[in-house]
């Protein structure tokens, strides 16, 4: 099968389009031929040495990627849930070693869900990573409710362009902060209010949102923080939270927190009811395999609006 390997920690040295056997599978795993896989920037981080690099040193040639959608072709002898000829989508091992640049992914059938026969492979396989990420932290960590106030950053991004509209579809009050070129773009997806971090202090704007999902890696932790009430969540998603600021955070009664992602089927199934229904709905920049030094220059510019997702046709 077609895959792209990297044997090195440097963004200098190019992706590696290689050939490899076809992946065999343990007995909890199905094996997807891959049509659609999207690109985060935990990719190009870790191509870079950062990601989570340290996780994956000892396993060169490493397969970055973990988003896929595609059909499975064979399936483990203890898997009861999928069987062959089912289209699926999920993120795989993350964070360890997902594979999934390639034409065939061994996948846990625990990381997956039936894909929304309405949908796309390439709308699936956008709704994955990014969403979930999304989801856990404004749901499962955030707690986000019905009336509350949510000030999302990089609204317009991977991450925040579902975390704005799962936001919106459980009822919240939601604020996204993004360049004045995606104004429109953040309103058009469900924001009740825009933040132009360019002309607009957040702090000047916002004091008492409930709960601050945080996507940015350069915000300034002592300004964001004041956007949030007192008691309310702080969630950071690109790193963590400095000792100082847990303890500026803790002086006011907020929990601030850097949640990770996970992989879970469970929580697939109900993004995959989401995006089924339309309530989802990823914004695609697409791309051919042929092409992923360009979709991997793309992501490092960091302006995507919506998701990077790359085609495999065979
Ligand atoms: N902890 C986890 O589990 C986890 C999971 C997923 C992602 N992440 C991390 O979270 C971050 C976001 O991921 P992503 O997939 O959403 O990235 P992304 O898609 O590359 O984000 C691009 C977006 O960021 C916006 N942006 C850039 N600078 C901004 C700023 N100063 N303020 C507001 N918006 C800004 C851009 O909007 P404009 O063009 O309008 O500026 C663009 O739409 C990354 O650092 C990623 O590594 C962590």
């Amino acid at each position: 099968m077609k895959a792209i390997i990297i044997n090195s920690f440097n963004r200098n040295d190019k992706l590696i389009y290689t050939e490899l056997p076809v992946p065999t599978i343990k007995a909890d795993e199905v094996l997807v031929q891959v049509k659609a896989l999207s690109v985060n920037p935990v990719d190009v981080q870790t191509h870079g040495g950062t990601g989570i690099s340290g996780r994956l040193k000892d396993q060169f040639p490493i397969i970055l990627g973990w988003d896929i959608s595609g059909v499975i072709t064979a399936v483990g002898e203890a898997v009861k849930e999928f069987k062959v000829g089912d289209e699926v989508f999920g993120m795989v091992n993350f964070p360890g070693h997902g594979k999934a640049y390639a034409e065939y992914v061994a996948a846990p059938a625990a990381h997956l869900a039936l894909k929304p026969t309405n949908v796309s492979h390439e709308a699936a396989a956008a709704t994955t990573l990014a969403a979930l990420t999304a989801y856990q932290a404004l749901l499962q960590q955030g707690k986000l409710t019905q009336g509350q106030k949510v000030l999302i950053t990089a609204a317009a991004g991977g991450v925040g362009h579902f975390a704005v509209q799962i936001a919106k579809h459980i009822g919240a009050h939601v604020i996204g902060t993004s360049s004045a070129a995606n104004k429109d773009y953040v309103f058009s997806i469900g924001a009740d209010e825009h933040i132009d971090y360019n002309t607009q202090q957040e702090d000047k704007v916002v004091n008492d949102a409930d709960l601050v999902m945080d996507n940015v890696r350069s915000q300034d932790f002592a300004a964001t923080i004041k956007t949030v009430k007192n008691g309310g969540t702080y969630i950071k998603i690109p790193n963590g939270v400095p000792d100082e600021m847990k303890q500026l955070a803790a002086e006011r009664g907020i929990n601030a927190f850097f949640y990770l992602v996970q992989s879970s089927g469970a929580d697939m199934k109900v993004l995959a009811d989401l995006l089924g229904k339309g309530i989802l709905q990823p914004n695609l920049n697409l791309y051919d395999f042929s092409q992923m030094e360009l979709a991997h220059e793309q992501q490092l510019k960091g302006r995507t609006r919506g998701k990077i997702v790359v085609s495999i046709k065979m």
